[in-house]
């Protein structure tokens, strides 16, 4: 069994029944004007810090996130684009897209400006993205890179 395989059986896990412990450290959440995180997103929150400041955020960039866990963070990027598809989430694991996706639901409730549909959820691998080259603005990953040992790093690159 390959690290890749230990690794989508950990994160099915965690889509399954939230495991608030899983990530090595945790960062604050972003606090914005009408933005309420749900508590389940941040109970799924796998991350270890956003690799994204607001300020790169401006002129609503179409994003691009591989590895979507409970769905925070999409939902942050969200907040500056709010537009339909205006942000791409790519997981590999069919149960965290499932949990994200009810996660939006969620928030869609708390965030009036939210619409489920601002986020278009994909199936597929970081190190073979289901997107084609020059779509997006700007791409981001958090605490999904550095699990891949060297090869499989230069590839996701
Ligand atoms: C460390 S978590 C980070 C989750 C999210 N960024 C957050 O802030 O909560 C890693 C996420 O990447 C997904 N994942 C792991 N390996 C992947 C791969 N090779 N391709 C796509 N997604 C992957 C997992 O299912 C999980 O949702």
């Amino acid at each position: 069994m390959s690290y890749l395989d230990t690794t989508y059986d950990v994160y099915k896990d965690a889509a399954l029944t939230p495991d608030v412990g899983l990530c090595c450290t945790t960062n604050p959440i972003w606090e914005l004007p009408g933005l309420k995180i749900p508590k389940i997103m941040q109970e799924m929150n796998y991350g270890c810090g956003s690799t994204v400041h607001a300020r790169d955020l401006s002129n609503n960039p179409k994003m691009l996130y591989v590895g979507v866990g409970g769905g925070m963070e999409l939902l942050q990027f969200s907040y500056f684009n709010r537009e339909k598809g205006g942000v791409i989430g790519i997981d590999m694991v069919d149960e965290m897209l499932e949990a994200s996706r009810k996660n939006f639901v969620e928030a869609e409730a708390t965030n009036p400006w939210f619409k489920s549909d601002f986020v278009t959820l994909k199936k597929g691998d970081a190190l073979n993205l289901p997107v084609e080259d020059n779509t997006v603005d700007v791409a981001a990953q958090n605490c999904l890179f550095n699990i891949f040992k060297a090869e499989d790093l230069k590839k996701s690159y």
